[in-house]
């Protein structure tokens, strides 16, 4: 049995019509650059998330980058993130020639440690990029104590965490992204809601961010070739937002959906001494957009897996402060001992909405045979 680690033809044969309703609808009516349905598919994003304001534009790491500029993360200003991370977390910080301050990670959740945040804060520090990787949220009511009293931004790297909402002490859950100052989704392919291409989101709750955000996408530009500030060109593509559209729509059932199949994977890894399981987050609502497993002799198992046809992949396999493009931070091997040591051991197994009760059942007895 072959078991893609990711496929998106499932989804798109059983809702074809609708998709290519979708995508003809905006080819027939006139390909326009932030179309209607770009608009559309921002309020309607609004709507779920609770966000005040959302721009579109065209990826997770230029949304990033763009609202990094609008929060002043650069010349010399320090920002606080975490190693352990997709790179464009950390390079959005280091484009504008703010200096990324890394701390390590809780090896439970992955996320920033945050009760390692304050030693680092200084009186160059700006901001805070907390990064909610996999499956939960970072600490926002530690990360959000810590911006009030030192007076930093926070830019919530919430590529990942379409869905997720934190609560923590408070009464409400509070979707990812709208948390601190300004947030971000990226709808790369793989993710809990994405696209057919490229494409992005910056959300916040302040209106001059959000007026800020609309304005960066198209240049710096308040009115058409009138330009207050030195933007950018990004826009989330009208065919995506399209297509994003369509999948909003079904957003809560995928999320159950893959909710059910991590536990298919908890049930059925469960009791394999060389294959950790990491623990459910307490006091958010965790959306599963990457299932991982700690396992020992993680490369030798990534093989075998390989040679039975299983998708995987390995988010991350080398920290930031180790990629060479990061060097001259000076970090050296052994500053962030959990990080390097999870980098070694993680492994991400195949979960969608679409994948098989049966296919999971192979990819579970692949790995029991494997540690037999
Ligand atoms: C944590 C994190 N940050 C940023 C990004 C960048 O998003 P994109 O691929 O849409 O540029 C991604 C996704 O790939 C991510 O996982």
């Amino acid at each position: 049995m072959k078991v893609n680690f990711y496929t998106s033809t499932r989804e798109y044969n059983e809702k074809k019509a609708e998709f290519d309703s979708a995508i003809f609808n905006v080819i027939q009516n006139g390909i326009s650059t932030l179309g209607k349905q770009v608009g559309d598919f921002e309020k309607a994003v609004e709507e779920y998330t609770g966000a005040k304001y959302a721009a579109g534009v065209a990826s997770g790491t230029d949304a990033l980058v763009l609202a990094s500029d609008i929060l002043g993360f650069k010349d010399g200003k320090e920002v606080i993130t975490s190693p352990f991370t997709f790179l464009a977390s950390t390079s959005c910080i280091a484009k504008h020639k703010a200096v990324p301050v890394f701390v390590d990670i809780d090896p439970e959740t992955f996320n920033i440690d945050a009760n390692k945040i304050e030693e680092r804060v200084t009186d160059k520090t700006a901001g805070i990029v907390p990064i909610h990787l996999f499956s939960q949220m970072a600490d926002m009511d530690k990360i959000m104590d810590i911006a009030h009293r030192h007076n930093l931004k926070v830019l919530e790297d919430a590529a990942e965490s379409f869905g997720m909402r934190w609560k923590g002490n408070g009464e409400d859950y509070i979707h990812s992204g709208i948390v601190g100052d300004m947030g971000v989704f990226s709808f790369f392919p793989t993710k809990t809601l994405g696209c057919y291409g490229d494409g992005g989101m910056i959300v916040t709750n302040n209106e001059e961010l959000g007026k800020l955000a609309k304005i960066y996408r198209v240049h710096g530009a308040t009115k058409k070739y009138h330009y207050e500030y030195l933007g950018y060109n990004s826009r989330l593509d009208t065919i995506q937002a399209a297509v994003l559209s369509v999948k909003l729509k079904y957003i809560d059932d995928a999320i159950k959906k893959r909710e059910i199949v991590a536990n298919w994977y908890k049930e059925r890894l469960k009791g394999i001494e060389a294959v950790k399981i990491p623990k459910g987050a307490v006091n958010q609502k965790q959306v599963y957009y990457v299932f991982n497993i700690l396992a020992e002799r993680r490369d030798e198992l990534a093989e075998f897996l390989k040679q039975n046809e299983i998708g995987y992949s390995i988010y991350y396999p080398v920290p930031l402060h180790l990629q060479k493009c990061f060097s001259y931070l000076g970090y050296k091997k052994g500053d962030f001992p959990i990080a390097e040591k999870t980098c070694e051991n993680i492994l991400a197994l195949p979960i969608y909405p679409e994948i098989t009760e049966d296919e999971v059942d192979f990819v579970c007895q692949t790995i029991k045979k494997f540690y037999k």
